[in-house]
């Protein structure tokens, strides 16, 4: 049964790549370029096509039963995702796992409204599916907060007192891997992945502050401060707007949700906040 892994370069689909790669499964991985594909581990087989382009996609299905499908957080998102779910009908594909975002039930804005897009026209195919929504990744803690930690000593948002139900991608990984192997126990199902506890700005700050060693302060500063920074920092006004958008949908007080889903679905305990930070602190130092 062969699994296709798109977005393989990228950090949802390695999570995926690794654990289908692990569990010995026949699987190919696509990638946009050769540069990437070169990146493919050994026992991987590559394949290179891009979401716009159907005969590349064509090739890229070729034999496929099961595919895991992901994309950037882009405005063609819902193009692009289309595009494949397409394909896949056309090539004979069975079954698709797709990576969607909390919110994505709840929340007509922002990334969460984009996959919601992608995932109505999924259910609509007639192909079989799995959908995962993740709350935020603990990967984006040191991608995003560390930089300014790493030259402040501190990170900045209009978060409020808002809170975070952070999980680990490798355990996303996990049970999207687990979907992608035996589809028949998943089909039909909408998976909402929270983290196994929810943690406020400041208390991720106190988090970090512990596994680091030293004192880590959080700012809580108004959303146009946040804005203007963002734009500054040459971010595109689509995005911006994204973020902060999908922010509020935290502020608004979403997104701080704790259950065991992800823990029933790995059927082991999720990797904690604590653990993730102590083996990432060196991300935080300003020698990183
Ligand atoms: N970050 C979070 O906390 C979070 C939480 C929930 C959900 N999500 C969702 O998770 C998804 C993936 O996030 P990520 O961090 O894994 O993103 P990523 O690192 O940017 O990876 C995206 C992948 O999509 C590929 N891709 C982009 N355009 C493509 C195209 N035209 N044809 C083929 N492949 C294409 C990229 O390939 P290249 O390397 O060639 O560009 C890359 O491999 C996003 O949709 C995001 O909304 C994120």
């Amino acid at each position: 049964m062969m699994i296709l892994i798109t977005g393989a370069s990228g950090n949802a689909g390695r999570a995926v790549l690794d654990e289908v790669r692990k569990s010995g499964a026949e699987h190919r991985a696509m990638y946009r370029s050769e540069e990437e594909a070169k990146k493919a581990p050994a026992g991987t087989t590559a394949v290179i096509a891009d979401f716009a382009d159907k005969d590349g996609l064509r090739k890229a299905l070729d034999r496929v039963e099961t595919a895991f499908v992901v994309c950037s957080p882009i405005p063609q998102l819902v193009e692009l995702e289309t595009n494949v779910i397409e394909a896949s009908r056309e090539a004979g594909v069975k079954h698709i796992v797709l990576n969607s975002a909390l919110g994505a039930g709840d929340y007509p804005k922002s990334f969460p409204s984009w996959h919601r897009a992608v995932e109505d026209k999924l259910r609509a195919s007639g192909l079989g599916y799995t959908i995962f929504r993740p709350n935020s990744f603990m990967q984006n803690i040191p991608a995003f907060v560390a930089p300014s930690v790493r030259q402040q000593g501190a990170f900045y948002a209009a978060m409020d007192g808002a809170r975070t139900s952070y999980l680990d991608l490798r355990d996303i990984g996990a049970v999207i891997a687990k979907a992608l192997i035996s589809p028949a126990d998943h089909a039909s199902q909408v998976y909402e992945l929270n983290g196994p506890e929810a943690v406020t700005q400041a208390e991720l700050a106190e988090r970090i502050s512990r596994a680091c060693g030293r004192s880590v302060k959080f700012v809580d500063i108004p959303e146009e401060e946040q804005r203007k920074a963002m734009l500054q920092a040459g971010m595109p006004e689509w995005q911006v707007d994204a973020l902060l958008d999908l922010q509020r949908y935290y502020t608004g007080g979403q997104g701080g949700g704790v259950d065991d889903v992800l823990e029933r679905l790995l059927g082991r305990p999720p990797v904690m906040l604590d653990q993730f930070l102590a083996e990432f602190k060196n991300a935080f130092s300003s020698a990183a």
